[in-house]
């Protein structure tokens, strides 16, 4: 990679108080931090372990991921900043207890103000063996005082959001009789099809995985499986619910939607700029990803509590996704913006309000 090729997206209009490249031969542990804000506290955000084609597109990866985790933390009320980190390489063949532990002593050298977690590629024994030689990690296993797999929580967290936009839309929280689409039945996407079928509502999904199907279909014979998600898109839908990779809103598929609410679990849901302005002129409410879908957040920074983990803490913090979601409708309305505008407005207010707090001297 050039040093100016890299140089050239840090400094595309990005606002990061620091971005830190780490280096271990040894191990091939080639990873990049990237700290967005610390305005309402640490950052914290996950890290991902992918073959990235150069090092300029994993800083711009990491970049993006890291201003992410500063609205989602804001949005979700808690007193974090945005951070995340990535590991370049195939985690298939680089992956090995010296890897995770160099890294854990690049994490521990920026003494607190970035701490880890699990993302693509990490899993939460990784971060057992980071935590040997850092002090600044969650996601860890709950055999080691962690708060394990966070798709728990962020599938719970999604349903609280949908659970808000059917108020809003439909003036009922209930699902009983409507038809969800869930695209991607992986981690999140097969608890959220679990709370979506307690509810009473008819579920249809997909995924490239024929694994994750027989998984779901085994466990859910009512659930009924179309071939793609273009499919899907084209299923008469009340509800459709993006639980796979990004990019998942595009022009063709917002052309094509019947559904009256996206809500999901997916990050970075909308395809390009704009596209939250087309869901609108559809007139299809759609529920800001990472406003939804921070349920795994709230529940590996409950880890950070100092009296330890609590799964029913951290439950009840997420169950406050249906206020915060209903709030965005709220605003957005109020403002005549799509909901993914008013998000934007009430996390970047907390990071403002809440942020200068700090300056209040303290002894
Ligand atoms: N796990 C969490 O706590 C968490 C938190 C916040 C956001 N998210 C986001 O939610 C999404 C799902 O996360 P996950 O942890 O369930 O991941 P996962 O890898 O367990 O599941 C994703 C599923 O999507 C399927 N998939 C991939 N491409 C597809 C396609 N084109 N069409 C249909 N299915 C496809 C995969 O086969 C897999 O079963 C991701 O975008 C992730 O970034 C996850």
């Amino acid at each position: 990679m050039a040093l100016q090729e890299s140089s050239d997206v840090f400094e595309a209009g990005h606002d990061h108080e620091q971005v830190v490249f780490a280096n271990d031969p040894a191990t091939g542990l080639r990873a990049i931090v990237a700290i967005h804000s610390t305005a309402l506290g640490p950052a914290l955000g996950g890290t991902r372990f992918f073959p990235y084609a150069s090092t300029a597109a994993a800083l711009s990866d990491v970049l993006d991921l890291s201003r992410g985790m500063s609205y989602k933390a804001a949005l979700a009320g808690l007193d974090l900043g945005g951070g995340k980190a990535v590991i370049i390489g195939d985690p298939q063949q680089l992956r090995s207890e010296a890897l995770f532990r160099a890294y854990g002593r690049f994490v521990q050298s920026l003494g607190g103000r970035y701490y880890t977690a699990c993302d693509v590629g990490t899993f939460s024994p990784d971060m057992d063996d980071i935590a040997r030689e850092c002090d600044y990690v969650t996601g860890r296993t709950v055999a080691h005082g962690g708060a394990g797999d966070s798709s728990v929580l962020t599938a719970y967290g999604v349903y609280q959001g949908l659970r808000a936009a059917a108020q809003f839309t439909w003036g009922t929280t209930a699902l009983a009789g409507r038809t969800v689409g869930v695209a991607g039945v992986g981690k999140v996407g097969h608890h959220l099809v679990t709370h979506l079928l307690e509810e009473g509502a008819s579920v249809v999904v997909t995924d490239v995985s024929p694994a994750a199907l027989d998984r779901i279909r085994e466990e859910h014979p009512a659930v009924r499986v179309v071939a793609s998600a273009a499919e899907l898109v084209a299923e008469p839908l009340d509800v459709y619910a993006p639980c796979a990779m990004g990019g998942a809103l595009t022009d063709d598929v917002v052309e094509a939607l019947s559904a009256s609410i996206v809500c999901g679990a997916a990050n970075n849901q909308l395809a390009h700029p704009g596209i939250e302005k087309s869901l609108e002129e559809r007139g299809i409410l759609y529920a800001p990803d990472y406003c939804v879908n921070s349920g795994g957040l709230i529940q590996v920074a409950d880890e950070l509590d100092p009296a330890g983990f609590s799964f029913e803490r951290a439950q009840q913090r997420a169950a406050g996704i249906y206020d915060t979601t209903y709030s965005v409708f709220e605003l957005a309305a109020s403002e005549g913006v799509p909901p993914a505008h008013a998000a934007d407005r009430l996390a970047e207010r907390r990071m403002r309000d809440v942020g200068r707090l700090r300056g209040i001297w303290l002894s």
